[in-house]
């Protein structure tokens, strides 16, 4: 395993739709771990696999609080089958993004489908803060920002306070 670099806005890789994942197979988990390293260094609690700049269609996650046991999850080419009409705000920040917050809203919950660590087929529901982080990562996977919810003055100003953090 490995911690790979975190690509941050305005990098043009972030904005590439990644492709599907024809198999899931060893190089792919080594992908995966490398994936899961990574976002448990940051930290986060999710990471797309084309923010390390691989626009492949994967996602980790982890959503477990600080004092219990990590609880990893990966998600291959994964698919939102069903949305709730009803939204929930949440405050969002991405790893791409560091150190910007912001509230964005979103259907309250989704029925996905994916390939597992195994690559065995899963279909599964979600909401509260899952179903926020696995809409957030799947927009990742169309090359689409959180700060792309916003409006066009609030992501300019987040991306200049990127662009301050990694200069200074
Ligand atoms: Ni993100």
């Amino acid at each position: 395993m490995a911690i790979r670099e975190i690509l941050v806005v305005p990098h043009p890789v972030l904005k590439q739709v990644s492709t599907p994942v024809d198999v899931v197979d060893d190089a792919l988990r080594a992908l995966m771990d490398d994936m899961l390293e990574t976002m448990y260094d940051a930290p986060g609690i999710g990471l797309a696999a084309v923010q390390i700049g691989v626009p492949k269609r994967v996602i980790v996650m982890d959503l477990s609080g600080k004092d219990e046991p990590r609880a990893p999850r990966y998600f291959v080419n994964p698919e939102i089958v069903w949305a709730s009409d009803d939204t929930a705000p949440y405050e969002e920040g991405c790893l791409s993004v560091p150190e910007y917050y912001d509230e964005v809203e979103r259907p309250a919950r989704v029925k996905l489908k994916y390939l597992n660590y195994q690559g065995e087929a899963v279909e599964e529901d979600a909401d509260g803060m899952f179903a926020v982080c696995i809409q957030h990562e799947m927009d990742h996977l169309e090359g689409v920002l959180f700060i792309d919810h916003l409006s066009r003055l609030k992501r300019e100003q987040a991306i200049k306070k990127v662009k301050k953090l990694v200069r200074a």
